[in-house]
């Protein structure tokens, strides 16, 4: 049993693990964290998947939205227990290889490459939609060949691509910098969402809402496309995630007990709320199909009903807020892969911190030119729901890892203790199964056929190579 899980790391870190050079600088207090985790969650779920949810379920996105909100509830909960306890980065691929052993560990980290940099090229695209839309009623008109991919008859979304680049390069220059601009995009699509609220109720019209729920709701397959409420909740599931990005910068936070509960859990219920009153909000408005065809739903809302100017706003307020999404994911992408290598589980270069930014140069590269590459080719819901796999998976092995703690080690000294900690966790892992299954099944297979290869790196590579196995 032991030799199949593989060997595990101390769950609290023992002094010195992570000294000298691979070691990074703790500059992240709370205020930094919560808007590192609202930098993270409203993003391309909110102003752009609910189009997509729409599609899927008709007004039940609202439901959706319900559904998804309250399984990544519990995962917070869990997460914020296990993020105190072991303040080390590397989030859900750290707590596993302390709890489940180090192949599990490898699987959700390999999942988590999913998560975090399929999470930035779906923000990409969904950025670039909401430029296109943006110069096209300023009477600009770039060459649509280069605006989106070959699925759809283009050669490129170069706008998703330079994008991406240009975030990578402003991680390369450093964590600190990086997080204080980024509250100010916080606050930027913060108020763009609130005036969407005030614009969009007033115009709220209760035809809209029926029928509720014309596709049910359980996920099947209606008319060769995915439909029912749980099919959109497992997109719109994307709107949630991003707090766990905290999570991964534990070890860069100042004060982790008080900062990460208060980064994690605040940052969560305050998206929620917001949510639900975009959706109900959006879908009171418009026709749900009108929704569902569009790249910008929320400056397509503003558009038709009469505010062309707001419109006009909550686009460029899109466009310039929406990257800080990409800047925390792929920030997390970068640490999650520095401490993969850390581990001795990926080539230990990656694990080299530059001593000037105390950031890991290299690897952040590589991540940009990654998310970048998938940006530009690549259809925006299939590449959210593949990242919800990955996310998903994450989060079970989060919801597991912490109960199976409270039971071999129920006496570690706990900054944040879950409420009700085996219903949390239960619900955790049951909920995130339950919407993974409801995810197209060409995603699921996608999501099998990447960690076979994930899983044929480690057992020719990675596992020989563990630093773990070796003390
Ligand atoms: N939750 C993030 C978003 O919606 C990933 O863009």
């Amino acid at each position: 049993m032991k030799s199949l899980l593989g060997p595990r790391k101390p769950v609290v870190p023992e002094a010195g693990d992570t000294s000298g050079s691979h070691r990074l600088k703790a500059t992240l207090s709370w205020p930094h964290l919560v808007a590192l985790g609202v930098g993270a969650i409203v993003g391309t779920g909110i102003y752009t998947l609910i189009g997509v949810g729409a599609e899927r379920a008709g007004p039940a996105v609202i439901l959706a939205f319900l559904v998804a909100g309250a399984v990544c509830a519990c995962a917070a909960l869990a997460y914020a227990e296990m993020a105190t306890l072991m303040p080390a980065a590397g989030g859900a691929y750290t707590y596993t290889y302390a709890v489940l052993g180090e192949t599990l560990a490898w699987i959700v980290g390999w999942s988590l490459i999913l998560e975090y940099s399929l999470a930035c090229s779906t923000v990409a695209v969904g950025w670039s939609g909401y430029l296109v839309g943006w110069l096209q009623s300023a009477g600009i008109h770039l060459p649509a060949a280069l605006l989106v991919g070959p699925h759809a008859g283009g050669l490129v979304n170069l706008p998703a691509v330079v994008v991406s680049l240009a975030i990578a390069a402003m991680l390369t220059l450093g964590t600190r910098e990086s997080a204080t601009l980024n509250i100010v995009l916080v606050v930027i699509k913060m108020v763009a969402l609130a005036a969407f609220v005030a614009l969009a109720l007033p115009a709220f019209d209760a035809a809209h809402l029926h029928p509720f729920m014309p596709y049910g709701f359980a996920s099947h397959v209606q008319g060769g496309e995915t439909r029912g409420v749980m099919a959109a909740a497992a997109v719109v599931f994307f709107a949630f995630y991003g707090f766990d990005a905290v999570a991964t910068s534990a070890e860069e936070a100042r004060n982790p007990g008080r900062d990460l509960t208060i980064g994690i859990v605040g940052s969560m219920a305050l998206c929620t709320l917001i949510y639900i009153l975009v959706a109900v909000a959006a879908i009171g408005a418009l026709p749900f199909t009108a929704l569902g065809q569009s790249a910008e739903p929320l400056a397509l809302v503003l558009r038709t009903l009469g505010h062309p100017l707001a419109s006009w706003a909550i686009a460029g307020a899109a466009l310039v807020a929406l990257p800080s999404v990409i800047l925390v994911m792929m920030y997390g992408q970068s640490r999650i892969f520095f401490v993969m290598a850390r581990d001795g589980l990926l080539p230990p270069v990656l694990a080299r911190v530059s001593a000037k930014s105390g950031t890991p140069r290299l690897v952040t590269m590589i991540t940009g030119l990654f998310v970048a590459a998938v940006a530009g080719f690549f259809r925006l819901d299939e590449i959210a729901e593949l990242a919800n796999a990955g996310t998903l998976l994450a989060f079970i092995a989060v919801g597991l890892s912490m109960m199976v703690l409270r039971r071999t080690a129920p006496d570690l000294r706990r900054i944040f203790s879950s409420p009700a900690p085996y219903v949390v966790g239960t619900l955790t892992v049951l909920g995130c199964l339950y919407l993974m299954a409801s995810l197209p099944t060409k995603t699921l297979v996608r999501f099998a056929e990447w960690n076979a290869i994930g899983l044929a790196i480690y057992l020719l590579y990675a596992r020989g190579r563990s630093l773990a196995g070796r003390t």
